[in-house]
């Protein structure tokens, strides 16, 4: 019957069309980046890191790397507190991603050394083996543009200062994308507080073991640890391990929730088995020095 009174129809099609649009539209718009959003200790970005994000989205990183901890069970034991929309206030636009060919990388600030970026990005193979991310050395050959930069700074609204500006002469793509790695989720509050906790009494399930049992163990220290620490323990981005006076325990610990914002990750994830592997390796590499 409706269809006989246009006028009405008309009327009451827009009205429906419209709750349905201000429910899915004005009012998320009106929500978000209000104040309840914002997070204290959450900066814009500088220059530099800025100019790295904008090359980061050049060249596609977003395909193979997601920048958002979802409310999963296993991304949350995986990377720590589930992301929260205050995170990315200065993100224009945001990087969340879909796809992970590579990790999630909204928390990667301070888990690795500058240098290790350097190497990683130069030739991810070196750091890790079976990688398949492409090679990016050729970013250190593209001089950056401080006046285009400083232009992108005030389109943005972010602040900055002359001295910013005139300190990126000389530096490249490389150096900004490293920058930009280190500040990647490197200021929110909680991140400090997500240290990996180990549950139960640490007892060494290898004591004393023989050279054969032994020989396999080095493969484990090779695809995790050689790249920081060298080959034969000799030390390269992270310090020599020979030598190394820890007690068991604090090996364990050290290797398993890692040193915070110093460069060392943690290797909960290799599961407790193979760090115990780890420690003893380590323990009878060092006692093999000695005789
Ligand atoms: C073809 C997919 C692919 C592309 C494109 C790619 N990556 Fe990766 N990336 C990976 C994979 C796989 C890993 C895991 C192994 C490794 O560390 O190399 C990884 C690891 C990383 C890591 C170490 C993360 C961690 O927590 O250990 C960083 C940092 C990184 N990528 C940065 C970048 C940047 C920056 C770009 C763009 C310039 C990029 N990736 C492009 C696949 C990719
Ligand atoms: C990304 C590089 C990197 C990787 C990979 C890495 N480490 Fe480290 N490691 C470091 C750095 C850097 C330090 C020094 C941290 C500090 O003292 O603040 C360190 C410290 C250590 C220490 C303490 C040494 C000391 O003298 O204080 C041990 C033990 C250790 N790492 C073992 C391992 C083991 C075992 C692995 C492999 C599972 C590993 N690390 C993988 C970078 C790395």
């Amino acid at each position: 019957m409706w269809e006989k009174r246009p006028v009405i129809f008309l009327v009451l099609a827009t009205a429906a069309i419209l709750v349905g649009t201000i429910v899915t539209m004005v009012l998320p718009f009106a929500w978000v980046n209000t104040d309840a959003d914002r997070i204290e200790g959450v900066k814009p970005y500088t220059a530099l890191q800025q100019e790295g994000r904008d090359v980061y989205i050049r060249e596609g990183c977003n395909n193979c790397h997601s920048q958002t901890v979802r409310p999963l069970v296993s991304d949350v034991l995986r990377y720590g507190e589930y992301s929260k929309s205050g995170e990315f206030v200065y993100d224009r636009p945001f990087l969340w991603g879909s796809k992970r060919t590579g990790p999630d990388l909204a928390r990667l600030g301070g888990k690795y050394p500058d240098e290790w970026h350097y190497k990683h990005m130069e030739s991810p193979r070196s750091m890790v083996p079976k990688t398949n991310m492409p090679d990016y050395g050729w970013l250190a050959d593209n001089q950056l543009d401080p006046h285009m930069i400083q232009r992108k700074m005030e389109v943005l609204d972010f602040p900055f200062t002359a001295d910013e500006i005139k300190g990126l002469n000389g530096k490249n793509e490389m150096d900004a994308m490293v920058a930009y790695m280190q500040k990647l989720g490197s200021d929110i509050p909680w991140r400090q507080a997500t240290e990996t906790t180990i549950v139960g009494d640490l007892v060494n399930p290898y004591p004393n073991v023989d050279h054969a049992t032994m020989e396999p163990w080095e493969e484990i220290y090779a695809a995790n640890c050689a790249a920081c620490h060298g080959e034969h323990l000799e030390g390269v981005i992270g310090p020599e391990l020979v030598g190394e006076a820890y007690d068991e325990e604090t090996l364990f610990t050290l290797i398993y929730t890692g040193i915070q914002d110093g460069g060392m990750p943690s290797f909960a994830s290799l599961g407790t088995d193979k760090v115990w592997k780890l420690v003893n390796f380590i323990k009878y590499y060092n006692q093999g020095e000695n005789h």
